[in-house]
This record gives C-alpha cells, sequence and structure tokens, in this order.
C-alpha cells in the first residue's frame, strides 16, 4: 500500500513521523477486525441485535442483573475467541518505539486512552493508560465494592440468563458480582478521564480510531487536544462528527492504516 492510495495518510504519516508525545483514543472500530462486533453500524452493530435500553443501563442492571450479566459475559466469552489486529500491535509498537531513545534524544511517550472494554490492546504488547468504559474482565461486588474473580468461559454459554442470578459475593454474602463496565448513567472513572485530559494536554498528536465520536463525554476528548494545539488524525472509514474537526481524516481500517502511520518513521530515516 502506498500513502496515495488511502485519502489523507500521507499528511498524518507526517505528523506521525515528527511526533514525540502522542495519545491513541481507541473505540470500537479498533477492535472490529479482530471480530469484536462494534456498537451502532448497520447490521453488524450489537445494538442492532440488542437494546441499549434493556442491556448497558444502570437501570437495567438493578431490574434484570441476570440478563444484564450474561449478556457480558457472552461478549467477554467472545473476546476471549479474538485476537489482536495489525492496528492494535502497530500501536504498541509505536509505544515501545516511543518509549526509547534512538539516537540519544529524550525518549518520547504514547498514552492508549480506549472506550473499548476488551483487552485486546493489552494482548499485543500495549500498556493502556486509561480504559474509559471499564473493562469485561475486572470483577467487583455491586454492593460493597471488593474485587472478585471470575472466568467467563466457564459459564454455560446455552443459559441466557443464569436462573439464580449473577454470582453472590464471597464477602458481604448478599451483593452480586457485576463487571466492571461503565453503564449507561453511570459516571466514568474519573481518574482514567483525569489522566486522560492530562495526556491530551501535552500532546503533540492525538490519534482518534474507531470511534463515531457520539457518545459524551468521551467525544469531548479530541478537542481537548485540538484546544491545546496539537494535530489530531482520525482514523475511520467512514466520516463521524469528528470528522471537520481533525487536522486529517484517514479514510481506512484501523488494520492497513495504523502499521502505515507507525512505518512513517523507518520510511522516512531511510530516505
Ligand atoms: P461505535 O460502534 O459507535 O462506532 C464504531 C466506529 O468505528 C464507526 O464510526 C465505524 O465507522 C468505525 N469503524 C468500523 N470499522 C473500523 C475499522 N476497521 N477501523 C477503523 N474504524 C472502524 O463505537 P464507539 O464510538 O466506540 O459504551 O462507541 C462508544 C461507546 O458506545 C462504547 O464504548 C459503548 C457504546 O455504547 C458503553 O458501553 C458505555
Amino acid at each position: 500500500m502506498t500513502d496515495d492510495d488511502v485519502p489523507g495518510l500521507a499528511e498524518a504519516a507526517e505528523l506521525a513521523r515528527r511526533a514525540r508525545r502522542v495519545v491513541v483514543l481507541s473505540g470500537a472500530g479498533m477492535s472490529a477486525e479482530s471480530g469484536v462486533p462494534t456498537f451502532r453500524e448497520a447490521q453488524t452493530g450489537l445494538w442492532e441485535r440488542f437494546s441499549s435500553e434493556e442491556l448497558a443501563t444502570e437501570e437495567a442492571w438493578l431490574e434484570n442483573p441476570a440478563l444484564v450479566w450474561s449478556w457480558y459475559q457472552w461478549r467477554a466469552r467472545l473476546v476471549r475467541g479474538c485476537s489482536p489486529n495489525a492496528g492494535h500491535r502497530a500501536i504498541a509498537t509505536w509505544q515501545r518505539r516511543l518509549a526509547q531513545q534512538p539516537d540519544g534524544g529524550a525518549a518520547g511517550s504514547l498514552v492508549i486512552a480506549t472506550q473499548n472494554v476488551d483487552d485486546l490492546h493489552e494482548r499485543a504488547g500495549a500498556e493502556v493508560k486509561a480504559h474509559l468504559h471499564g473493562s469485561l474482565f475486572d470483577y467487583h461486588c455491586a454492593e460493597c465494592g471488593t474485587p472478585a474473580e471470575h472466568d467467563p468461559s466457564e459459564d454455560d454459554p446455552h443459559e441466557q440468563e443464569p436462573a439464580d442470578g449473577p454470582p453472590l459475593c464471597t464477602v458481604c454474602g448478599t451483593g452480586r458480582i457485576r463487571p466492571g463496565v461503565v453503564l449507561f448513567g453511570e459516571m466514568l472513572p474519573e481518574e482514567a478521564f483525569a489522566q486522560t485530559s492530562a495526556a491530551l494536554e501535552h500532546c503533540d498528536l492525538a490519534v482518534v480510531v474507531g470511534t463515531s465520536a457520539l457518545v459524551q463525554p468521551a467525544a469531548t476528548l479530541p478537542y481537548v487536544a485540538l484546544g491545546a494545539g496539537a494535530a489530531v488524525v482520525e482514523v475511520n472509514p467512514e466520516v463521524t462528527e469528528f470528522s471537520t474537526a481533525a487536522t486529517v481524516h484517514v479514510a481506512g481500517n484501523a488494520g492497513t492504516v495504523l502499521p502505515a502511520l507507525v512505518d512513517a518513521p523507518n520510511r522516512s530515516s531511510s530516505v
């Protein structure tokens, strides 16, 4: 693939080559090529087949914890069966490369803040600073907050709603165990959001990849980078709410565009 094949790629690659402090903001499209369905796309989006009102809200958890539990366990098993794609691997490589000091200069940094509740960035070898919408694999008691262990692969995959509901907390004995995801109506983890905002205020490039830029407050984050004078590259095959504000919109898939961006420094230094 050459830079001319994908609109915006040549300009984005030049920004990536120069950047020392990078923030990657990823959304569901980041994991689409791994086989994890996105939320809002026709036919394939999870929300097309399930209602977010029923399954991912605070009220749903209170009214029908068994249904919410089984849906998140289904998603956890689905993610366990997926592998990181070339885009996840490229970001992990870029993070390692920036943290090194290639020619005696100061080390750079790449901060990852994701809206995704999967663990595909980590399984590609990257360190994630912020899971803005939590994680499928961090469990805790909904009553007393004690962290809990659960292995979704041990559940009966055919059981739609466990008759007894989600497991009971072994510490308080009355609360139900829930996944550490942010449900609609709940606050985002404060520290994760603050750390992401701080990184964006001090970056020279933000890369926004695979998000429809519709869900607040995550959708405000790219504007923090723009407000601080940084360039913002959006990687998305579709135009989003954010596209006209982006410094560059690269109209392509994460698994193709991100490796090309990360290769940019090598290409340039060999000229
Ligand atoms: P969406 O499903 O809203 O948007 C996915 C975006 O990814 C779309 O803009 C697609 O065009 C783009 N896309 C699809 N395939 C791609 C690919 N291969 N490479 C790059 N981009 C691609 O997902 P999010 O914006 O992440 O929240 O959704 C935000 C939040 O809404 C989620 O975190 C979740 C959901 O409700 C909670 O559950 C709290």
